[in-house]
């Protein structure tokens, strides 16, 4: 599988996102839509921009009981997107039920990736809150090993994480990392960054960038270096 970048579009509305979408004269980016587009505009949004040709991974972190996952990946899987994720806290039988789900009568589905523990969760509030008494970064790697154990093809995490990933799980199970920045921009609210050469080097699968490259002066220039940088 190749490396590419996934811009995460993080739009409040299908006019911001089809006005940046347009600016492309002739890539057509990877493109990540999360909840608030999602909700903002329900699944005509997935379809127009998958018709406009983009690849789309639809960030909507699902967690119930297996059944309703499975059924919800039934719905997801027909809107023909590329990429989708769940919480890997919902359990190996939740994600086993979400393969089910997601696999369309002609065995083909979208890659599933999971969450393990979300970067916002500090280990002093994973331990005072919900009461799991283990270093992050082990419930971090056993989360990634059961989502592979359960046969999914990755997770989302930091791209710092990515090499221990690959040790724990293979390397072709998916590292899929935000958390990008170039070296001469502006962090954020993102607390560890890298630049997409040094995810490159520590074996990231896919970057997820959204600000540096949506609100650029040029995004398409910020696109086009992002790949460079990455793909090479
Ligand atoms: O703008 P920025 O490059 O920080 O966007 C990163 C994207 O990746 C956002 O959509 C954010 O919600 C998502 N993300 C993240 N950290 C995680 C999981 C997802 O930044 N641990």
């Amino acid at each position: 599988m190749g490396r590419d970048v996934i811009v995460a579009c993080d739009f409040p509305g299908k006019e911001e996102v089809l006005r940046f979408l347009d600016r492309f004269p002739e890539e057509k980016p990877y493109v990540k839509i999360g909840m608030e587009l999602f909700y903002a505009e329900g699944p005509a949004i997935v379809r127009e921009i998958k018709a406009r040709g983009h690849r789309i991974f639809l960030d909507l972190k699902l967690h119930d009981i297996p059944n309703t996952v499975k059924s919800a990946m039934a719905v997801l899987s027909r809107l023909d997107v590329d990429m989708v994720n769940l919480h890997a806290a919902g359990t190996a039988a939740m994600m086993t039920a979400a393969l089910e789900g997601l696999t369309r009568p002609d065995g083909t589905r979208p890659l599933l990736i999971a969450v393990t523990q979300l970067t916002s969760t500090s280990e002093e509030r994973m331990r005072g809150e919900l009461l799991i008494d283990r270093p992050l970064d082990e419930v971090v790697m056993a989360y990634a090993k059961n989502a592979a154990q359960a046969g999914l093809d990755g997770v989302v995490c930091s791209p710092l994480e990515a090499a221990k990933v690959h040790d724990a799980c293979g390397s072709a199970f998916l590292t899929v990392t935000p958390g990008v920045r170039f070296a001469d921009s502006d962090v954020g609210d993102q607390a560890r960054v890298t630049t997409p050469e040094r995810a490159r080097e520590i074996g990231s699968d896919y970057i997820v960038v959204g600000r540096p490259i949506t609100r650029a002066e040029d995004p398409v220039a910020a696109y086009r270096r992002c790949v460079r940088e990455f793909v090479g």
